[in-house]
């Protein structure tokens, strides 16, 4: 099955949308703050709350008409034609191509992807190639055919993928890459990259999400010996590698392999984990079908792949609530990732955009802070706190 709603999501409890925060904040930093020399005192604070006009400032960036993606330019008007009936890109879909959170090292895509390259690094010795700006438009052919998606699967549908004409779409998944780098000759590859699928917006979906591709091809010489079959041979040192790139990742964790199908490996696999009591599903994968190696002119081989959503682990590695955010340009969100930094756990913050107003006064010797607060909760109401 070409996951399109992923299971996974069922099985995180995500917490919903970010905390509100009060309305109005009093921010002890500034609390006290005596700038005058004389008595009485210059009471200041500062106030930091939301607001219509606030909330205005909050423009959407404006969109690019041409962006370059892996030396390709695309302008606006390849992907959106709105005169087109097979088009179904709508600007807020352009909006978001070429941005590439997975290249970004302080993203925590990029992160994540970086750490997951060190682990192939370290148990490859750099065998494996990898690539992170192939262009997003891929055929029909490319998306569906060469990864013998069937002619009749819902995941083909204008309802569920984003059609530039009838012949071209975005990637619904990075499987899409497969056969044309197996013609290419490479036997050891992963693929990151943004992908587009139709559908709602939730704290857990978007229509735009990132994943990670990884095939990897033995020759006759690899599993001859080995006394077992060569699907075998794949499957036991797939399921070795995956195991090890989650302990990579979450440290010593209870694991389960779950048989599924997708269209494009027989066996077929889920990899789940233990997570904050749950079993999370966090990739599929399996054995090529022989097929897909054929038409590759490498029939000779058995190979395996594998599919992760980057969000997904991301989401359970840095705590982060939302997919949204992983969108967001407000620093109060970007601030918290560095490079090389897996796992740091995201601090919530308010969901409005950030203000600050100062104000100060003088104050008289019987000046108290209770007396403030109480002056501004007889306003204000319960709502207002301490920052
Ligand atoms: N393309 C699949 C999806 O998007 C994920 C996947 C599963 C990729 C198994 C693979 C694989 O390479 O072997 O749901």
């Amino acid at each position: 099955m070409l996951v399109h709603r992923s299971s996974f999501s069922q099985s995180l409890r995500m917490a919903g949308l970010l905390p509100h925060s009060p309305l109005l904040k009093l921010s002890s930093s500034s609390l006290l703050r005596r700038s005058h020399p004389s008595v009485p005192f210059l009471y200041s604070f500062s106030l930091s709350f939301s607001s219509l006009a606030a909330k205005k400032q909050h423009k959407q960036p404006p969109i690019a008409a041409v962006l370059e993606i892996g030396g390709v330019k695309i302008a606006k008007d390849d992907v959106v034609r709105e005169s087109d009936p097979s088009n179904n890109v709508p600007d807020a879909i352009f909006s978001k191509l070429g941005l590439q959170l997975h290249r970004r090292d302080n993203h925590p895509l990029g992160i994540l992807k970086n750490a997951i390259f060190d682990y192939f690094d370290t148990s490859y010795s750099a065998k494996f190639v990898k690539f992170d700006d192939l262009s997003p438009i891929v055929s029909v052919k490319e998306n569906f055919d060469d990864v013998l998606v069937p002619a009749d699967h819902v995941s083909r549908s204008y309802n569920d993928t984003y059609y530039v004409d009838a012949q071209n779409v975005l990637r619904c998944h990075t499987s899409a890459h497969q056969a044309e780098l197996l013609r290419k000759g490479h036997t050891h590859f992963l693929v990151t990259g943004d992908v587009y699928r139709r559908d709602s917006i939730d704290s857990t979906h978007y229509p735009v999400f990132h994943q990670m591709e990884g095939v990897r091809v033995f020759s006759p010489d690899e599993w001859l010996g080995s006394g077992v079959d060569a699907t075998s041979y794949a499957a036991s040192d797939l399921k070795k590698t995956l195991e090890g790139l989650a302990q990579h990742l979450f440290g010593a964790v209870e694991m389960r392999w779950v048989d599924t199908y997708f269209p494009f490996t027989n066996p077929s696999f889920e990899l789940e984990i233990y997570f904050q009591d749950n079993w999370l599903e966090v990739l599929g994968c399996g054995v090529t079908e022989q097929e897909i190696l054929k038409r590759s002119g490498r029939e000779d081989s058995v190979a395996w792949a594998f599919g992760l959503g980057l969000e997904r682990l991301a989401m359970v590695l840095f705590d982060i609530p939302d997919i949204r955010l992983f969108w967001s340009t407000d620093q109060r969100f970007t601030s918290q990732f560095s490079e090389g930094k897996l796992g740091v756990k995201f601090k919530p913050y308010s969901k409005f955009p950030p203000c600050y107003k100062d104000m100060s006064f003088w104050i008289s010797d019987a000046f108290t802070e209770n007396n403030l607060c109480e002056v501004v909760r007889g306003i204000a109401g319960d709502l207002v706190e301490e920052a």
